[in-house]
Parts: structure tokens; sequence; C-alpha cells
């Protein structure tokens, strides 16, 4: 039975690339040589939450990293290695830190029910509880993508970026599970303009 299922994925891949292909010929091939996505997505490994189709884009547009409840933690190596990547080479212009409403992790911490290394990757999310008194699920899950955005704009490889003038812009998203909507959180931030503002002043 297990083996079917795996089996039926391989056949879904074989019908999507001829179709793919019949729909766009030369797509596969055009991709092979070239790496230019504009945005980099670190979302929650959700299986609802499938970056790529929720903005319906194709491969080639969307680098992505997703971790449980869409974590900004400056000592996780993984991260810091999609994010020095992404900016320094690919020289991405948007990162979109996308939660989602209903959110497992959120909700675990909520009710105190995390537990081994589950209880120190969401460390940062027990502490935003604490501080915010005991909010609902769903706000707790917008609070927590305010929070990694901020996480962002406080990250090295970010600041670096935005202090050797690369346009690079942070984003706050949230996602319905229950409509297959993106809300902007109104959180987006240019690092640049900041600066440029404060140099503006005598
Ligand atoms: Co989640």
């Amino acid at each position: 039975m297990t083996m079917k299922d795996i089996e039926q994925l391989l056949a879904n891949n074989k019908a999507w690339a001829e179709d793919v292909e019949k729909d766009m010929p030369g797509f596969f091939r055009k991709l092979e040589n070239q790496h230019k996505p504009k945005f980099l997505w670190i979302g929650c490994s959700d299986s609802r939450v499938p970056a790529d189709q929720l903005v319906g884009v194709m491969p080639g547009e969307v680098f992505v990293h997703r971790n449980i409840s869409n974590q900004v933690i400056n000592t996780d190596i993984n991260l810091m290695c999609v994010l020095q990547y992404a900016i320094d080479f690919l020289r991405v212009k948007h990162i979109i830190v996308c939660g989602h409403y209903n959110c497992g992790g959120i909700e675990a911490v909520l009710e105190n029910q995390t537990s081994g290394l589950l209880d120190h990757w969401l460390e940062n999310v027990k502490d935003l509880m604490e501080r915010n008194g005991t909010p609902g699920l769903d706000e707790m899950c917008e609070l927590n993508v305010r929070l990694q955005v901020r996480n962002l704009a406080l990250n090295t490889i970010v600041r670096r970026a935005w202090s050797q003038g690369h346009p690079l812009f942070l984003h706050g998203w949230i996602y319905s599970v229950s409509n297959g909507l993106l809300r902007d959180l109104g959180v987006s931030r240019n690092g640049l303009e900041n600066q440029t503002e404060k140099h503006k002043q005598p």
C-alpha cells in the first residue's frame, strides 16, 4: 500500500513534466542554466502551505526555506546559509516570512504541549506568548510572523546587504488554510529607506 502511494508520486511527476513541456516547450531546458529567483520565502513546513502554489508561480521564481512555525533564529546554520546564498549570490529583492493560521507549532506552545527538541526550537514563541498575556491562536500566529520579520531585520547578513546598498525588502504575510488566501501584515521594511531617513537628520 505504501509503495503504491510512492509510485503514484513518481507517476504524477512524469505527467506534470510532460504537461509543462507541452504548454511551454523548452521550459526545463531554459531553467537548466539559470537560477535567478527574486524572492526568498521563509515559511512553515506545514503541508497545507506550499510556497510556490500559493502565489501561482512556476519553478525558478521562489527560493524556499521552510521549518516548523517559520522561525528566524540567528543561530540556525541552515537558515543562515540559505540567507547568505539568497542575498549574496542570488541577489533576491524580497524576503517573505509567511506564517499561517492554525499552525500546529504555535498551538502546541499555547497549550503547553511541546517536548524534546521542539521545546528548544519554539523557545522564542514561548517568550512571545509570555510577553503578550494569553493571546488567541490567530493573534499568536500573527505576532509570530511580526517577530520573525523583526529578527530578520536585526540579522547581520541582512544588515550588511542594506549597508552595501542592496535593495532588499522584508515582508510579513499570513496564510489562511481555511480559504487559501494570503494577507499582508503591513510590516514590510527596507533598511535603505530607514538609513536614508537617518542621513537626512542634521
Ligand atoms: Co505551521
